[in-house]
């Protein structure tokens, strides 16, 4: 069935991932790429497609009312898959109003757009809402920390703890409001952390690879023992195809890599990878490690239970940690310019504002 989906942060690090896997698995679909092209948005992630003719760009702001009227009504979509947002905690820490706008009431004029061209153009007869979709894409961070055990599930109790999760639990809230206020069709997935190709060198993994090709200091926060479970980000964007299509009308599917590490162990993994790669000799960027200053209100460890989207969806991650963060390495190994680009001008002025260097 031919479709057009709006793919919104389609520039940014999954988003990025998405679009490529839409433009190439559904040639009969049109994908408009909705991305405001902000500091972490980047045209070079889909250079590949631009020539594809079910492939649109559109420079957009959520935040502009009139741009998402615009584009919803000159496209006319069926879909929605809802990717744009400020994505990093220690920004949000710097400035939380950013995360409100972007992700709260950006979120909030998508599902207005939504829902107002959705109702006019459901046809007579048919039931409102009629083949259309709208899937918010967020994070296992609204849930909060864990301690040494146990793991996050659909029914876990809210707790986010910075402004990031903050925001992004009041996005989710929203969704589930316009669901059960106004019939809007929704579905929610909440992932745990990626990694991969196009992530912005200014999370753990490519922050830390960037610095190892470097020789620079590898900030560790705190003590090191923060957990985390990381997916590939490739795996994310099958996860998100499969829920896009075949999950229930406003459920929410948790999605993780069954993959936990503890900060300073994955550090080392990393650290041993790149010395054999880069011809280094064993231990050497270790050396780079640091301990820095803790983030404030830093959540001790996130895991997932991915058991729903498994047993009802089928889906589960392809690839191993040790693969995926290999081809990772590899990618940006291969793509100085790309992270040339990327870490000059503004990128620098906040990491001297983070790390003083
Ligand atoms: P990212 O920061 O790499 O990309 C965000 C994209 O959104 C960028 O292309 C940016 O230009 C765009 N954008 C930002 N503000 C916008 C605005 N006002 N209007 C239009 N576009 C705007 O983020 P990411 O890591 O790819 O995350 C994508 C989504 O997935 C986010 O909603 C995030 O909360 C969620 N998520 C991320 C992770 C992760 O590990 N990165 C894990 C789970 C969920
Ligand atoms: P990050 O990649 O920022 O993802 P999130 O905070 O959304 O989980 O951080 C992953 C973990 O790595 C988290 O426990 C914080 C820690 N961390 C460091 O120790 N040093 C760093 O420089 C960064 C960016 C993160």
């Amino acid at each position: 069935m031919r479709k057009t989906i709006i793919i919104t942060g389609g520039a940014g690090f999954i988003g990025s991932h998405v679009v490529r896997l839409f433009v190439t698995k559904y040639p009969d679909y049109r994908i408009i790429n909705l991305d405001a092209l902000t500091y972490a948005g980047n045209l070079e992630n889909l250079r590949d497609l631009e020539q594809s003719p079910n492939y649109i760009f559109r420079k957009a702001n959520i935040l502009n009312t009139g741009e998402l009227e615009d584009i919803f009504s000159t496209y006319q979509p069926d879909g929605v898959i809802h990717l744009a947002a400020e994505s990093h905690v220690d920004r949000s820490i710097l400035s939380p109003l950013d995360f409100v706008y972007t992700n709260v009431i950006g979120t909030v004029n998508l599902l207005n757009a939504a829902k107002k061209h959705w109702l006019q153009t459901s046809s007579p007869g048919g039931g409102k809402w009629e083949n259309t979709r709208f899937h918010h894409v967020s994070t296992d961070e609204v849930f909060g920390a864990l301690g040494d055990t146990g793991f996050f599930s659909e029914d876990t109790k809210y707790d986010p703890h910075s402004p990031y999760s903050a925001s992004k639990a009041a996005s989710d809230h929203f969704v589930r409001s316009y669901h059960d206020t106004y019939g809007l069709p929704v579905v929610l997935t909440n992932c745990s952390n990626n990694y991969g190709p196009n992530h912005f060198p200014e999370k753990l993994i490519p922050l830390f690879i960037n610095n190892v090709i470097n020789q620079k200091p590898l900030p560790v926060y705190g003590d090191g023992l923060y957990t985390r479970d990381w997916l590939y980000v490739k795996d994310h964007a099958v996860a998100i195809d499969t829920v896009f299509h075949r999950g229930k009308n406003s459920e929410t599917y948790n999605i993780g890599g069954f993959n936990e590490w503890k900060n300073i162990d994955l550090v080392k993994l990393l650290c041993r990878l790149m010395d054999e790669k880069l011809g280094r000799s064993k231990g050497e960027s270790e050396q780079l490690i640091t301990y820095v200053k803790d983030r404030p209100g830093h959540d001790r460890r996130y895991a997932i239970d991915a058991s729903k989207i498994n047993k009802e969806l089928g889906w589960k991650p392809s690839v191993t940690f040790e693969e995926g963060l290999s081809l990772t390495i590899d990618w940006y190994m291969e793509n100085g310019e790309w992270l040339k680009h990327v870490t000059s001008g503004e990128y620098m002025k906040y990491y001297q504002e983070q790390y003083g260097d």
